[in-house]
């Protein structure tokens, strides 16, 4: 994707980074030889096919758009069938009036999270090119998401690399319950993400990490199901977590396709929210002023950014363990989502994301901590007036609400004293929003007394 490199590919060859600049790479389609539809509306005649497996999923219910393999090679386990709830009752807490608040619960998809969209496309492409062995790194929910398509489809074995400690209990017990091999590094992922391209180059596996081009085409799906839920028009903001920047690259490109083939008259504005114990995009974005600027961002000045990093020993720190990142593998995919948007970078610490989190579950389905920033991040950024008054936004929920249960009983059962001395590291102090259960004795009083409180 560099500007200046330009070379090109044959989709039958798994790479994960330009052999010839060393950067990453991208999918692009002749649309001039693509079965487009005429306007989006059209995919609504998919609603009526739910037979066929490819008008079932909710990713592949836009095969038309991500046209990168015949039918009879996607492998599909159904994923994509995710709600876009009109979240009312989170919207006075992001500062929106009701109706202006959409949330899209990908946690919904097989594996609990927003994984399965990407990794659909990703063993689709594995099989395309024969692969007979799959590998990633993880926060959690990469492996979680690989383990299950590997289980499911039964012919691509895989193997994970999580940090030791490092991954919410859901998705490790995801990963080990379906048979993959788990390979726990003493180390954090930015080590992980190192190793597992050392691993996939030294024994030829398969890489299904969002370097992997492919698995951004399926998350360009979830843009699509968010248009079809606002009955095929635009919002005015999307907030989405960013961890390693998998998604915001892949709906920068999912907007910029639909604006360019005509499908849609104008780009919604992205706003990609860090913890701010792992701020890298928000540093570099912010404070470095380091942009896409057409596809010659300075590359010099991010590897002076990372080499400063290293020299304070600076390890990415957040309790929203999916998300804690200091080197994201999409950064400059991201900057040209930014650029191509007019988007912004919000940062939220620990204590706003559980805040949120909070208000989410009490508003509906829940969501794991990595994506409550996203909602953290819209209020921060309608305090500031940065998002309007008025704007319709949509807040990316990436994870199911049961991947991290730790973090929400911590968070509804302790005292603020317990809570902060559990969290201490995460500078949490408080619980405002906690739920807190009640303890009674087994008498009929005292549990009526209780029920009616
Ligand atoms: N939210 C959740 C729940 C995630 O699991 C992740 C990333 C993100 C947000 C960030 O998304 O990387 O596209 O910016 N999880 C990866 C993993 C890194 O290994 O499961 P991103």
């Amino acid at each position: 994707m560099r500007e200046s490199c330009r070379a090109q590919f044959d989709i039958a060859e798994a790479l994960f980074e330009c052999p010839k600049c060393g950067d990453l790479l991208d999918v692009r389609y002749d649309w001039s030889r693509a079965a487009l539809p005429r306007r989006l509306s059209d995919f609504e005649a998919k609603w009526a096919a739910q037979a066929d497996p490819l008008a079932f999923s909710g990713v592949w219910r836009f095969h038309e758009l991500i046209p990168f393999a015949d039918r009879g090679r996607i492998i599909t386990l159904g994923e994509g069938r995710t709600i876009l709830q009109k979240a009312d009752k989170v919207a006075p807490y992001v500062g929106l009036a009701a109706g202006r608040l959409f949330l899209q619960y990908e946690g919904l998809n097989p594996s609990g999270s927003f994984k399965d969209n990407g990794m659909t496309a990703a063993f689709t492409h594995a099989r395309l090119v024969g692969a007979t062995r799959a590998v990633c790194a993880s926060t959690g929910n990469t492996s979680a998401s690989v383990a299950l398509y590997s289980a499911a489809w039964g012919r691509i074995p895989a193997v994970v690399l999580v940090g030791s400690g490092k991954i919410a209990y859901g998705k490790l017990a995801q990963a080990l319950d379906f048979g993959a091999r788990v390979v726990q590094v003493r180390g954090d992922f930015d080590v992980c993400m190192k190793r597992v391209k050392e691993v996939a180059k030294e024994l030829k596996i398969y890489l299904m990490n969002s370097l992997n081009p492919f698995r951004l085409e399926g998350q360009k799906t979830i843009m699509y199901r968010i248009l079809e839920g606002l009955r095929w028009e635009v919002p005015d903001w999307l907030v989405v977590p960013g961890g390693n920047l998998g998604n915001s690259s892949a709906f920068g490109k999912a907007f910029k396709e639909l604006h360019e083939i005509g499908l849609i008259p104008r780009m919604p504005r992205i706003a990609v929210v860090n913890a701010a114990g792992a701020d890298t995009l928000y540093r570099v974005v912010r404070e470095e002023k380091i942009a896409w600027n057409g596809g010659r961002a300075d590359d010099d000045r991010i590897a002076a950014f990372y080499r400063q990093m290293d020299a304070e020993n600076r390890r990415a720190a957040t309790l929203a363990s999916a998300i804690e990142i200091n080197r994201p593998v999409n950064l400059k995919k991201c900057l040209r989502a930014i650029a191509w948007t007019g988007g912004t970078v919000e940062k939220v610490t620990d204590q706003e994301i559980l805040d949120a989190k909070a208000q989410v579950g009490a508003g509906g389905f829940g969501c794991e901590p990595a994506s409550a920033a996203g909602v953290a991040g819209a209020r921060k950024l309608r305090a500031a007036g940065v998002i309007g008054p008025t704007d319709r936004v949509v807040c990316v929920l990436t994870g199911h609400a049961l991947k991290d249960p730790h973090a929400t009983v911590a968070y509804h059962t302790l005292t603020d004293a317990q809570l902060a001395e559990e969290y201490k590291a995460y500078g949490v102090r408080s619980a405002a929003r906690a739920n807190h259960p009640v303890v009674v004795e087994d008498d009929l009083e005292k549990i009526l007394a209780a029920v009616q409180a």
